[in-house]
C-alpha cells in the first residue's frame, strides 16, 4: 500500500496529521509519502500542483488530502490558486465519482440545527460527478465583449459517456443500500441536465430493481431541510453536488463530520474531508479531524476493499463520541470539549479496545 499524503493549507496539515496517526496505529504496513498541494505547493514550487506531487499521486494506490485554500492566495492568477491544484489532481487522475456520505451519529443530534426527529438516524449518500460540468467546461474566462463590456463566461456541459459512468456508480451504490436513487437536475431550464435526466432513465433500465426518481435542484435543496430522510442515494452533477453536499453536511451537525471519496473507474481514490481549509481557525488546534479520519475509513473500504479496518475506524469514532468527546464545532453544554490533536488521540485510544 502506497499512500500519498497531501496536507495542503489552513487546517489541512493539523487534521491530516491526526488521520495519519490513526493510520499508523492500525499497523497495516502502508508506505506514506507526503507532498505539498494548493498554497503549500505554490509556496514551495510556484505551482498549486507541482509535478512531483502529481507524479506521486499518479504512482500511489490512494491519496489522503487535507484541504486547500487561503485568502492570501486570492489575488494570484487563477491558474496559480490553491483550488486549481485540487481541481487538476481530480481531473488528471480521472476521479469522476465523488461519494459524500452524510450520516448523523446519534450522539450529535443536538449539534444539528434541525429538530431531532427530522434528522435522527439520517444516512444519505450523495454521489457527485467530479470532473465535468461548469467546473471544467470550455469556453471559460473573463473577456471583453463586442460592446466593450467585461463579461464572465463558464460553460455547463456533459457528454453522454460522462453521465453514463457516474450513473452506473450511483445505481450500484443504490443496489447495495435501499435501492432508491434520486437524480437531481434542473431539466426544466438547462439542456445539459435535460440530457442528464434522459441518460439516467436509459441506464436505469439496466438496474430494474432500483427505483429512480428525479428532482429539480432548487426543490432538492428545500427537501433536504424539510424532510431529509426521504433520501437515500442522491446523484447529481459537479456544481449541484458541491452545493447540496455542504447543505447535507449541516444536517449531521457540522461540516467537520463529512468525509469524501473521489474514485476513478478502478476504485483508485483520493480521500478528503468535504470541508475547506478554514484559514480562520488554522494552527489553533481546534479543528475537527473526524471528517478526515472518516475519509481514511472510506479509503480502506473503497480502494483497499478492507471492510474490517474501515469498520474499526468508524467504530472507534462512534465510541469516542459516545464518551462525550467533542471538538468546538460539535460541542454542546455538558460535553467534554477537546482539541484537534486530543480528538485524534481519543480515536486511537478507542481503536485499541
Ligand atoms: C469541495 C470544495 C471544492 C469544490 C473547492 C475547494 C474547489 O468546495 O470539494 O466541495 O468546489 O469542489
Ligand atoms: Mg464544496
Amino acid at each position: 500500500m502506497k499512500i500519498a499524503i497531501l496536507p495542503g493549507d489552513g487546517i489541512g496539515p493539523e487534521i491530516t496529521k491526526q488521520a495519519v496517526n490513526v493510520l499508523k496505529a492500525l499497523n497495516v504496513g502502508a508506505e506514506l509519502i507526503e507532498a505539498p498541494i494548493g498554497g503549500a505547493g505554490y509556496d514551495k514550487f510556484g505551482d498549486p500542483l507541482p509535478d512531483s506531487t502529481l507524479d506521486l499521486a499518479l504512482n500511489s494506490d490512494a491519496i489522503l488530502l487535507g484541504a486547500v485554500g487561503d485568502w492570501k492566495y486570492d489575488t494570484l492568477p487563477r491558474e496559480k490558486r490553491p483550488e486549481r491544484g485540487l481541481l487538476r489532481v481530480r481531473k488528471e487522475l480521472n476521479l469522476f465519482a465523488n461519494l459524500r456520505p452524510a450520516i448523523l451519529y446519534p450522539e450529535l443530534v443536538s449539534a444539528s440545527t434541525l429538530k431531532p426527529d427530522i434528522v435522527s438516524n439520517l444516512d444519505i449518500m450523495i454521489v457527485r460527478e467530479l470532473t465535468g460540468d461548469i467546473y471544467f467546461g470550455e469556453p471559460r474566462g473573463i473577456h471583453t465583449n463586442e460592446e466593450g463590456e467585461k463579461e464572465g463566461i463558464n460553460t455547463m456541459r456533459y457528454a453522454v459517456s460522462e453521465i453514463e459512468r457516474i450513473a452506473h456508480v450511483a445505481f450500484k451504490i443504490a443496489m447495495r443500500r435501499s435501492k432508491k436513487l434520486c437524480s437531481v437536475d434542473k431539466a426544466n431550464v438547462l439542456e445539459t441536465t435535460e440530457l442528464w435526466r434522459q441518460v439516467m432513465v436509459e441506464i436505469s433500465k439496466k438496474y430494474p430493481e432500483v427505483e429512480l426518481t428525479h428532482m429539480y435542484v432548487d426543490n432538492a435543496a428545500m427537501q433536504l431541510i424539510k424532510n431529509p430522510k426521504q433520501f437515500d442515494v442522491l446523484v447529481t452533477g459537479n456544481i449541484f453536488g458541491d452545493i447540496l453536499s455542504d447543505e447535507a453536511s449541516m444536517l449531521t451537525g457540522s461540516i467537520g463530520m463529512l468525509p469524501s471519496a473521489s474514485l476513478d473507474s478502478h476504485n483508485k481514490g483520493m480521500y478528503e474531508p468535504s470541508h475547506g481549509s478554514a484559514p480562520d481557525i488554522a494552527g489553533k488546534d481546534i479543528a475537527n479531524p473526524l471528517a478526515t479520519i472518516l475519509s481514511l475509513a472510506m479509503m480502506f473500504r473503497y480502494t483497499f476493499s478492507d471492510e474490517k479496518n474501515a469498520n474499526k475506524i468508524e467504530s472507534a469514532i462512534k465510541k469516542t463520541l459516545s464518551q462525550g468527546y467533542r471538538t468546538a464545532d460539535i460541542y454542546s453544554t455538558g460535553d467534554k470539549k477537546i482539541t484537534c490533536s486530543q480528538m485524534g488521540e481519543a480515536v486511537i485510544a478507542s481503536l485499541a479496545n
